[in-house]
C-alpha cells in the first residue's frame, strides 16, 4: 500500500483510493471559483484529460456523477424520437438505453448476454436492418462484467452506417489506452472516483465535432446540462464552469493528472494491465472462475470472479474485510454469485498481491479451491 491509505484497502471499482497528494490537494482550504488560481486548475483539468481520452477537443467538466455525464450526452445530441442502437453486454451498457429510452428515444438492444462480448457482426446486422439508427451506445469496460468491450471496431462500424459512436469510459479512462480521435469515437464519458484517483462528484465528457452538429440539431430539453454552455465557459480566456463547481474535486482531479502525468500515461496503463493479468492468472491458480465466461478482452481495471460453488459472495467479501480487504459485490444478473476485484487508480501490484493472498487464505480456510501456496497469489 503506497499512500491515502484508510481503514480498509480499497480493492473496489469505484471509488478508489485517494492518494495522500490528491487527498491534500482536497484539503487546502476553500478558494472562490471566480479566481485566477481556480481558473487555472480548470484550464489544467480541461487540457489534461485530453491525452487521457485520446484528444485534441476539449474536455467538459459535468456537475455530476458518471451517469449524469451518460444522461447529459443523451439530452444534449437527441430529439424525442430518434433511433439508437445500445450494446447491453452489463449494466452500464444497459444504463444508456434506459437513460434513452426516458428521454423519448426508440432503442434497439443488442449484445443482452452479460458473459460475452460484443459480435460485431451482430451490430452491423443491426444497423442494416434499422437504417435511421443515429447512434452506438457502448461501455469502454463495463464494470459489472470485467469485460473490455472493443471500442475501435463498434466506431468503425458505427461510423460506417452513419451513427454517432457514444462511450461509457467510466472505469477505463485513465486506467487503459484509450484513442478518442485515432478510433472515431464521437462522446466519451469519465467521471471522477475511478482511475482518476479523486472523491465522486465530476463527470467528464469528450466530444467530437459530429457530435457538436448532433447538439445543434438536437431538441431535448436541457438547461443544466447544456454542452454549449458549459463549452462556452471552459474555452474562455478565463476558463470557469457554469454555476459553482465542486471545487474540492476539481482541485483533486487536476493534483490527480499532474500524479499521472508524473507517473508516465503509458507506465500507468501498463500498471493496471500488469495487476489484471496478475489478478486473472492468481484467480485461475485458486481454481475460481471469472464470473463472465465467454469473455475475450478483458479490463485492466476490474475483475469479476464467481463465488465457488455453494459459498456465497458474501461469505468472500467478509473474509477479506475481516483481512482489511473491500472488494465490491456482483452487479445485476451476477448480484448474486460474484464479487468484483477493483485494480484501478492508485492501486498497486503489492495490493493486489495482498488481496490474492488473503483470497487463498480464506478458500483455504472453507476447504475450498486449492491451497494457497508461499508464493504471492498474484505471481
Ligand atoms: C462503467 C460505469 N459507468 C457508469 C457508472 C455510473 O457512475 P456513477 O456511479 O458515478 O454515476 C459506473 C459506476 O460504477 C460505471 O462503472
Amino acid at each position: 500500500v503506497t499512500s491515502g491509505q484508510g481503514p480498509l484497502l480499497l480493492m473496489t471499482p469505484g471509488p478508489t483510493r485517494v492518494p495522500d497528494r490528491v487527498l491534500a490537494a482536497g484539503a487546502l482550504p476553500m478558494i472562490h471559483h471566480r479566481t485566477d488560481e481556480f481558473s487555472r486548475e480548470v484550464g489544467s483539468v480541461v487540457s489534461g484529460l485530453g491525452p487521457l481520452f485520446g484528444t485534441a477537443s476539449p474536455v467538459l467538466p459535468v456537475h455530476a456523477t458518471g451517469r449524469g455525464g451518460t444522461e447529459a450526452a443523451i439530452a444534449n445530441l437527441f430529439s424525442a424520437g430518434d433511433e439508437i442502437a445500445a450494446c447491453c453486454n452489463g449494466k452500464f451498457g444497459a444504463m444508456w438505453a434506459a437513460h434513452a429510452e426516458a428521454y423519448g428515444l426508440t432503442v434497439h438492444r443488442m449484445a443482452t448476454d452479460w458473459s460475452q462480448d460484443i459480435d460485431a457482426d451482430e451490430l452491423d446486422r443491426l444497423l442494416t436492418r434499422h437504417p435511421a439508427v443515429r447512434a452506438v451506445t457502448v461501455t469502454c469496460t463495463d464494470t459489472s462484467t470485467g469485460v473490455c468491450n472493443d471500442v475501435a471496431a463498434v466506431a468503425r462500424i458505427g461510423r460506417a452506417h452513419g451513427a454517432l459512436v457514444m462511450v461509457d469510459g467510466v472505469s477505463a479512462v485513465g486506467g487503459t489506452p484509450f484513442a478518442f480521435d485515432e478510433w472515431g469515437v464521437d462522446v466519451a464519458v469519465t467521471a471522477s472516483q475511478k482511475c482518476l484517483m479523486s472523491a465522486p462528484g465530476l463527470a467528464f465528457v469528450a466530444l467530437s465535432e459530429r457530435a457538436w452538429a448532433a447538439h445543434e440539431r438536437s431538441r431535448l430539453p436541457r438547461r443544466y446540462w447544456d454542452f454549449s454552455e458549459i463549452r462556452r465557459s471552459v474555452t474562455a480566456a478565463r476558463p470557469n464552469t457554469p454555476g459553482t463547481p465542486p471545487v474540492t474535486v476539481m482541485r483533486q482531479v487536476a493534483e490527480a493528472i499532474r500524479m499521472i502525468n508524473d507517473e508516465g500515461l503509458d507506465v500507468v496503463w501498463a500498471r493496471h494491465e500488469a495487476m489484471a493479468q496478475a489478478v486473472r492468472r492468481a484467480t485461475a491458480r485458486l481454481g475460481l472462475s471469472l464470473q463472465a465466461t465467454g469473455l475475450r478482452r478483458f479490463a485492466p481495471t476490474v475483475t469479476a470472479i464467481a463465488a465457488p460453488p455453494g459459498i456465497s459472495p458474501e461469505t468472500i467479501r467478509d473474509g477479506l474485510k475481516a483481512r482489511g480487504i473491500l472488494v465490491a459485490g456482483g452487479l445485476g444478473t451476477f448480484e448474486a454469485t460474484c464479487f468484483r476485484v477493483g485494480h484501478m487508480g492508485d492501486i498497486r501490484m503489492v495490493d493486489v498481491d495482498a488481496t490474492m493472498t488473503a483470497l487463498a487464505d480464506i478458500l483455504g480456510g472453507l476447504g475450498t479451491g486449492r491451497p494457497a501456496s508461499a508464493e504471492p497469489a498474484a505471481r
